[in-house]
């Protein structure tokens, strides 16, 4: 089994943390971040990679930074909103933001030009971004940002056909824009941990779960470009010199470092070799690739990174702006929105007598499940909606009526601030 970032398919979730390794994200991981939102709560971001990194820094009050991507192709809808509601709860507390608009992916595996999609980005993605309530941030496109490109390009060195091959299924037809792509996107992620950007920090990327083999590639990526590598076993921590050249000067800065936060046991010039004692890992992972840099190294964490569930389509389907009488755009006028819920599958059953009887099934029921993505964001409410459901209290016609009224409002609402965003932009893209 791969993971196609490309295509449109469907995920048993439960899969991914057996055959990919992604970790759960339980309540454990996210219990003490402040006012945990909604999709934490229902496990709509269900899954992880290092995302401890991450808390470590918030936890200590220390510099971190969100890295997310939009790929324009189609008009925004309810199920990319995940993401931003994402990005904004992060900005609330005090995370630095970039979105990177994936212009260069859209052209090289959706066909569209640079222009079209610029367009696109903006007039689809970004003002609805800063409607919904984004603040002021760095937003980029991918083909104006040299660094982006360059660190693609120079990070490909230590990457072979075989392995791409192999992540992503490319054949010898694909064209080599398109394979190129996972490069750009390394840089997208990386260069925020350039100097420039605000240095060597933990990066979190939340995406949907399609996205897991670009994430497991660049942290592959970071990894390979190390200078010293950190192994814990038993107790001790090695840290070890990859390469043959400055090993006696590697070791004499990383020693240095050590003494500062925990002992060093012994060295070993011929095994490139040190072995300590240190409880902070992230800490000393972070000081040992600030050294890097100055011996010619990049320096990079490895970003760690977040997954949410998709949103279903209305008839059950993935959500897909190419099934558009099945999809929520976020600028779909009443009447489109009223047409699409009352045609949506639910968990109803077949008449209202033995619908009162016997219940519904919310588990089953797209309109319910629009309520679990934000459109009901009291857990209270919610549950009240499952019980009523369950036990027939709730019949479907009123069910919809509530969240239609519900997405009318949210939707007019967001019409209006995506006017007013419009002079804002010059405060996000630059
Ligand atoms: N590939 C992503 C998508 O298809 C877009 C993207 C580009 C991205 N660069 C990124 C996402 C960096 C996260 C981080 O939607
Ligand atoms: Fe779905 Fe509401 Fe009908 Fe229950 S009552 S099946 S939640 S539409």
């Amino acid at each position: 089994m791969i993971i196609d970032p490309w295509s449109s398919q469907k995920y048993e979730y439960e899969k991914l943390f057996e055959t990919f390794g992604i970790e759960r994200f339980d309540e454990n991981i996210w219990k003490n971040l402040p006012n945990p939102p909604f999709f934490f709560r229902r496990n709509i971001v269900f899954g992880h990679r290092d995302f401890q990194r991450v808390s470590h820094a918030i936890g200590k009050n220390a510099p971190w930074a969100i890295l997310t991507g939009l790929m324009p192709s189609g008009k925004m809808h309810l199920g990319h909103k995940i993401v931003i509601d994402q990005v904004i709860y992060y900005q609330s507390i005090g995370a630095d933001i970039t979105i990177a608009v994936a212009d260069i992916e859209s052209y090289a595996t959706r066909g569209y030009s640079l222009k079209e999609a610029k367009k696109i980005a903006i007039e689809e993605y970004i003002l609805n971004y800063i409607a919904l309530g984004l603040k002021p941030c760095r937003i980029y496109f991918q083909s104006k940002n040299e660094m982006v490109k360059d660190l693609g390009y120079l990070l490909a060195k230590k990457a072979n056909m075989s392995q791409v091959n192999a992540i992503y299924g490319f054949t010898g037809s694909t064209n080599m824009a398109h394979v190129f792509a996972p490069f750009i996107q390394t840089g997208d992620i990386l260069h925020v941990q350039m100097e420039k950007y605000g240095g060597t920090r933990p990066t979190l990327v939340p995406v949907g779960a399609d996205q897991d083999p670009h994430i497991r590639f660049c942290r592959d990526m970071a990894d390979a470009h190390r200078l010293y590598s950190i192994i814990p076993k038993e107790g001790k921590v090695g840290v070890f010199i990859k390469n043959d050249e400055q090993v006696s000067e590697l070791l004499d800065a990383a020693e240095a470092v050590v003494q500062k936060m925990g002992k060093v046991l012994e060295r070993k010039d011929d095994y490139k070799a040190l072995y300590i004692q240190v409880d902070d890992l992230f800490e000393l992972d972070q000081k040992l690739a600030r050294i890097e840099r100055e011996y010619d190294g990049y320096g990079f964490v490895a970003p760690s990174s977040t997954y949410h569930r998709f949103i279903s389509g209305l008839d059950g389907n993935k959500m897909s702006s190419s099934r558009p009488q099945h999809a929520l755009f976020l600028t779909d006028p009443p009447e489109d929105v009223k047409k699409k819920l009352w045609a949506a599958k639910t968990g109803g059953a077949q008449s209202a007598e033995e619908q009162k009887k016997n219940g519904g099934k919310p588990e089953q029921c797209m309109i319910y499940e629009l309520f679990t993505y934000g459109l009901m964001e009291d857990d209270n409410g919610l549950k009240e909606i499952y019980r009523q459901c369950r036990e027939g209290e709730l019949l479907c016609g009123h069910c919809k009526k509530r969240a239609y009224q519900l997405l009318e409002e949210f939707l007019n609402t967001l019409k209006e601030k995506r006017e007013q965003a419009k002079d804002e932009l010059k405060e996000y893209v630059g």
